[in-house]
């Protein structure tokens, strides 16, 4: 993958995006749809994984097969709504190691802080998948990224349901060597923060919290 933004355009994306984005869609079907959708996502993300070949014997003859080569990939989740797309990733990637980064917004100063933060081992070695659904304005992105590279990784993809113009051109300013796969780039920001025109807040969405 050498572009900074993919779109995944697919048509079963852009469905169950729709369907996440009405308003009306209960938390349970949202969640779902969550699932559902990062399988999709995760198919892009994984597309450039290194192979290498097994000799193993089908029942009519033996042959070398492709298999994943390397270290097993790292997921992380941006808390708590990349939790949403760890999920479904996991299940497509079960041997997967797993990482949480947890970051609140300082109301004074509007900069994230950190609350949280525990990952795989060997970093370095890893390719490295960070998950959130929303990169809004990019500030938790940056910094989430910052912690990974301070961690070692240097293998690193931004994997998100919505992105904003602002959040990837905020992203590629700070990490012009992680690129973003995403399924839709929204027309931006509202005052507050939100993406616009988005799904409303994605955690309280898949956790019914408001
Ligand atoms: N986070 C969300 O959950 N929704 C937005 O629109 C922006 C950030």
């Amino acid at each position: 993958m050498t572009d900074h933004l993919t779109l995944v355009t697919h048509p079963l994306v852009q469905h169950k995006l729709t369907l996440m984005r009405d308003k009306n869609t209960p938390t349970a079907v949202f969640r779902q749809l969550l699932r559902e959708i990062s399988q999709l996502l995760a198919y892009e993300v994984t597309r450039e994984m290194p192979l290498t070949t097994r000799r193993i014997e089908t029942p009519l003859k033996e042959m070398e097969a492709p298999v994943l080569d390397g270290k097993k990939l790292a997921l992380i989740s941006i808390l708590r709504a990349g939790n949403g797309l760890l999920d479904g990733v996991l299940e497509l990637i079960p041997s997967a190691r797993v990482g949480f980064v947890g970051l609140y917004r300082d109301e004074a100063t509007l900069q994230p802080v950190q609350y949280y933060f525990k990952v795989p081992t060997e970093l370095e070695d890893r390719l490295v998948i960070a998950v959130d659904p929303m990169l809004a304005t990019g500030n938790s992105s940056v910094a989430a990224v910052n912690l990974l590279k301070e961690a070692g990784a240097t293998n690193i993809r931004f994997l998100c349901l919505l992105a904003t113009p602002e959040g990837v051109a905020n992203m590629k300013a700070v990490h012009p060597d992680v690129p973003i796969v995403t399924a839709a780039l929204d027309e931006g920001l509202n005052e507050v923060g939100y993406i616009v025109p988005g799904l409303g807040d994605a955690g309280d969405r898949m956790y019914g919290t408001k």
